[in-house]
Parts: structure tokens; sequence; C-alpha cells
């Protein structure tokens, strides 16, 4: 959701710049804009677009300290005028976040004679620092920061002052040092990670001060803070493409080292200490509530059907924006589980803020160590899949399946984690094998070219036909829907004819007849189906009358959606790729949704 850079004391700021927006785009791709202090004077470009759009118009602008922006759009649609930086007087400003309170400041500053020339929640913050400065910059950014509601992470720049000030409050920042004096500020690790030698994550509430070689910090009320600045972890490294043409199917190549790195970490982090222990304090967990947004959601609602299984006790996901404005029952009693790549995402670190306000027991199940998520918990348990880039989830989705797993099995006690380990430690070989073998070619070829696509799985295997939907449509624009298989007769089936096609998944052998009902029914009104079977699941009658049949190596049920996802990411890419989306950017998403 918007992504900021600052650098100062490099020789070119608006290259340095420049190349962090490219590392950044995955977080928005409306615009982008850099502004640098040219002969102490602010000079800005900005284009609507991606930000290969802004390239020769940065070429020409040069200066040792600058900022930048790239834009997922809230208030005001992609255009160069709602593109950031905004400017206003000695002052150029980037946000990412949302101004809740601005329209009451716009109508005050316009009052007073500011103009405004974008339609965008954050200009206000550039003409409030405009307003208040009366020549010392730390007292000006206080009083703007004062006025302030909603979230907002800032990039300020100021004639003046050859350097930049970042503000963090509910949204990232993290500062660090680079070699020869130079000094950066960004939304994520991955921008500065060829940059700084070290680095540090900001707090709510603090601010940081960078110029001529030393970056200071305080909080909101100029009370100075100290802030531990350590290397940039390893996994914010390696994010080029490596002779891939997508993110996204480089990313799904690196699912089984995403969950062989997640069962590790798990180890290595102790988790399973933690959170026995935090079992045994509280008498055991009556209940437990899973809690993500869009595809996180769908791999804690696959993991209460193995949780509540292993467990006996109530395992329920729900989605986390639904979550947080309920009247839940969650309390001392409940283990409640964040899931989330990003760590950022608004409405789940919300939702854990307000289990935790209730009094529960709230653990961090996240890919990002240093996010706002991590701060709220009272354990992480870590997944490890290391930086995705690609805004469609992937790799992320399998290695938080892994860490529920090991969660589960934890709780369960015995020698459930040592057989979750050794489970896992098959997958691998598993993934691999769907990856490379499993063939979804003609699947692609008919998705593309259907009206819809239905996907449709019962138990374990309908939060996976959920995921292959989400995935197909946000990557190709196919539209779709995914189905318990059972549910399908209760109204959707109104809509199959001859140009839809249904995915029905099946990787438990007891179901697979049930599951083969509802395709039969597909058929009846002329729609087609494909299947994507473990070896063996599928009843033979359906094998041989389905228009594709997709096998993926067997495993223990409980890791399945480990292993059947694979087809469906792999028939989303091939879909977009046919029709010529890019499927690491699709139109309107961004990767961190840090807005409500
Ligand atoms: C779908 C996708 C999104 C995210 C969702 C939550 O491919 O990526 O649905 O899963 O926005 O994001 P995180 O996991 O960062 O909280």
């Amino acid at each position: 959701m918007c992504g900021l850079i600052g650098c100062t004391g490099v020789k070119c700021a608006a290259k340095i710049l420049y190349g962090g927006l490219e590392d950044l785009e995955y977080r928005g791709y409306d615009s982008a804009g850099i502004a640098v202090l040219e002969k102490g004077k602010i000079v800005a470009a900005k284009r609507k677009g991606r930000v290969c759009a802004l390239k020769t118009a940065a070429e020409e602008l040069c200066g040792t300290s600058g900022i930048g922006h790239t834009r997922w759009a809230t208030h005001g649609r992609p255009s160069d005028e709602n593109a950031h930086p905004h400017t206003s007087g000695r002052f150029s400003v980037v946000h990412n976040g949302i101004i809740e309170n601005y329209s009451k400041i716009k109508e005050e500053l316009e009052g007073e004679g500011y103009e405004f020339s974008s339609q965008t929640d954050s200009e206000v913050v550039v003409h409030l620092l405009n307003k208040y400065y009366r020549g010392d910059l730390k007292e000006t950014v206080l009083c703007a920061v004062e006025r302030l509601k909603g979230a907002f992470a800032l990039c300020i720049l100021c004639e003046g002052y050859e350097g930049f000030v970042a503000v963090k409050y509910r949204n990232p920042i993290i500062v660090g040092y680079g070699s020869g004096g130079a000094l950066y500020a960004a939304s994520d690790m991955p921008a500065l990670a060829g940059l700084s030698g070290s680095v540090a994550v900001l707090k709510d509430g603090q601010i940081a001060f960078a110029s001529e070689g030393k970056i200071s910090f305080c909080d909101f009320y100029g009370e100075p803070v100290c802030l531990t600045f350590s290397p940039v972890p390893a996994a914010a490294r390696s994010t080029r493409l490596g002779g891939f043409p997508h993110y996204m199917i480089k990313e799904i190549n690196e699912i089984p080292a995403a969950v062989k790195n997640t069962a590790h970490a798990f180890a290595e982090e102790k988790c399973f200490a933690a959170l026995s222990r935090a079992a045994k304090k509280r008498g055991g967990f009556g209940e437990i509530f899973m809690c993500g947004c869009g595809t996180a959601y769908h791999s804690a609602l696959a993991a209460s059907y193995f949780a509540e299984a292993e467990l006996g006790i109530p395992v329920r996901a729900e989605t986390a924006g639904e979550f947080r404005y309920k009247k839940s029952a969650v309390g001392g009693g409940t283990l409640f589980v964040a899931v989330s790549q990003s760590g950022e995402t608004a409405d789940t670190v919300e939702a854990a803020r307000a289990a935790k306000a209730a009094g529960a027991y709230v653990v961090a199940l996240t890919n990002v160590p240093y996010s706002a998520l991590t701060g709220i918990a009272d354990t992480v348990v870590p997944v490890r899949a290391g930086t995705e880039i690609c805004v469609a989830a992937t790799k992320s989705y399998c290695g938080q399946i892994a860490a529920l797993a090991l969660l589960s099995a934890t709780l369960k006690g015995g020698t459930a984690y040592s057989r979750t380990l050794a489970d896992l430690k098959e997958i691998g070989a598993k993934c691999s094998a769907a990856i490379s073998d499993c063939g979804v070619e003609d699947v692609a070829r008919a998705c593309a070219s259907s009206s819809g696509v239905y996907f449709i799985g019962r138990g374990i295997d309908y939060p996976v036909a959920l995921e292959g939907s989400l995935k197909l449509k946000e990557v190709s624009y196919v539209p779709g829907e995914g189905y318990p298989a059972g549910e399908l007769k209760h109204g959707t089936i109104a809509l199959i004819d001859g140009g839809t096609l249904a995915v029905a998944v099946i990787t438990d052998r007891s179901l697979g007849e049930k599951t083969a009902s509802a395709v039969e029914q597909i058929y009846s009104r002329g729609g087609r189906a494909a299947v994507v079977c473990a070896e063996g699941c599928a009843p033979s009658n359906l094998a041989e009358r389905a228009d594709f049949i997709i096998e993926v190596p067997a495993c223990p049920a409980y890791l399945s959606p480990i292993v059947s996802v694979i087809p469906l990411q792999l028939i989303a890419y091939r879909t977009a790729v046919i029709l010529g989306r890019d499927p690491d950017k699709p139109r309107n998403l961004a990767k961190s949704v840090t807005v409500e």
C-alpha cells in the first residue's frame, strides 16, 4: 500500500531512489514520483503508471538527498497530480497510509489560503508542515504529526536541511546506514538490502532525522529515543528474478524451500517451548481463533480443519476484517493466531490487537519478522518463505500451512510434533514433483476461454478450492468462485452452462464419490470439468469422464493443501500469461494492504 524511500549523503539521489522504487513497486503501481534537493531547492518529477514511466524524468534530477514514492491509490484516482511527492513552500512529502481527518484539516487550510493541487488525503501533511514552519524543523514536524489521525509513514524533505525526516505511525518505515555516510529509509527491507549495512525498524510514534551521516530519533513528544541497528536479514536479499520470466513462477518453484525453512525456523526459534509454556500457564486453550485476509485466511481455514480434528477443541477461522468489528467472545482461554505474509495488513493487525485486548494469547504467524504484527503478539511463529515479490501469494501460503501444522502438533503434544516434522521433510519432494510434472497447460487454455471457473472441494479441499479461485481471479481476471462441492446445487448451479469450467479438488478418497456427484451435476448442465486429485483419490468413473485430470503425489491429509494448491497456482499463472496479463502486478492490487 504505497512504498516510500528516502536517502541522503549519496552521489546521485534520484538514481538510488529510482532503484528503490523498483524494489518497492509491489506495494503499489498507480503512480511514482521522486523529489530531490538540487542546490538546496526541491525539484520533483512524478508520473501516473508504473515506476518505469518515471525513468527518463528521474534521470534528469541531480542532488544528494531525496525522497520517492510508489502509489496504490486510496483517495484520488491514479494521475500525475495525485502522484506523490506533494510540495508546499519549502517542504515535500511522501506518505503511506490514510489521514482519516484530512477533510477537516483541508477545510481549515483552504480557509487560510493554502491551495491544493490533488485529491489526496496526503497533501494536507505537506501544507501543515508549511503552515507550522518557524525555522525549527523538529518543532514543525511535531506540530504537524500532532494534528494527524489515521495511519501514516512519511518521508519529508525540507529546503535548508540536507537530509530527510522519516515518521512512523501504523505503517512501516525502516532506516539504515550505508557506506560513505549514506543514510536511507524505506517501507520495506528489500529496498534497503543492497544499500544499507545495518538497519533499524521504527516503532509507532517515532521520528528519524537523517542528515550528515547520522540518524537521530525522537518520539512524537520530542523526547529522544534509542533504536537498535542490526544487519539486514539474509532473507531480504535475494529478490531478483534469476532466470524466471515472472516472480510468480519463481516463487512457486521456491515452495519446497519455503516449507523446509519454515520447519527449521519453528525449531530454531523455540516455538515449541514457548507455545507449550503458554498452554500450560493458561491450563490449556479452550478454543482457537485463526484470522487472516485473502490467501492468509485460506491457509487459516485449511488449518482449522486439521487442528480441530487433532486437538478436539473448537478451531475457527475468520477473515480479520470481519473479526475486528464483531462482538466476539474471545478471552483468556482463547489462542488467537493472526496469519499474515506481510505482518502489516491493517485488518489482521487490528484483529490481533482486539483479541489481545480481550485477553487472548496472541500468536503472529508471519513471513516478516520485523512487522507490526510481531510487535503485538505474545509469540511469533515464523514463516520462512523468503521475500515474496509477486502480488499474488504462493510460497507464503504453503509456508503458513507448514507453520500451522507445527503449531497444532505442538499443542497436541506427545509424538505429534516429531511426526509432523517428519511428514514435512517428505513434502518438499512431493511439491517439486507437482511443480515439474502436473501439466496444467490444457486446463489453463480452457480457463482462458471460459466465461467462469468454479473451484469445488469438500473438507480440507474446500479452502484449497477457495485459494485456487482467488489466484485465478486476481492474476488472470477470469471470473470464478470457490465453493464447497455440496453447496453448488443450492443456487450457484444456476450459472453453469456450456461456457463454464469446474475444477474439482479431491485429496481425500473417502470424499471422492461425493465430489464426483457435484461434477456430474455440472456435466448435466453442459459444463466441463477438470479434476485435481492426489494420486489414486479420484473415483474411477470420474477419472474416465473428466475433461482434464491432474494428479499430484499423495501425502498425509493434513498437509495436502500444500501440494494440491500447486496445480491451481500454476493454472492461474499460465492462464494469466496466455491472456497477456502481468501475473506479478495484477490491476488494482498491491501486496501489502496497510489501509482498511
Ligand atoms: C492473494 C493475496 C492477498 C493476501 C492478503 C493478506 O494472492 O496475496 O489476498 O493474502 O492481502 O496479506 P498478508 O498475508 O500480507 O496479510
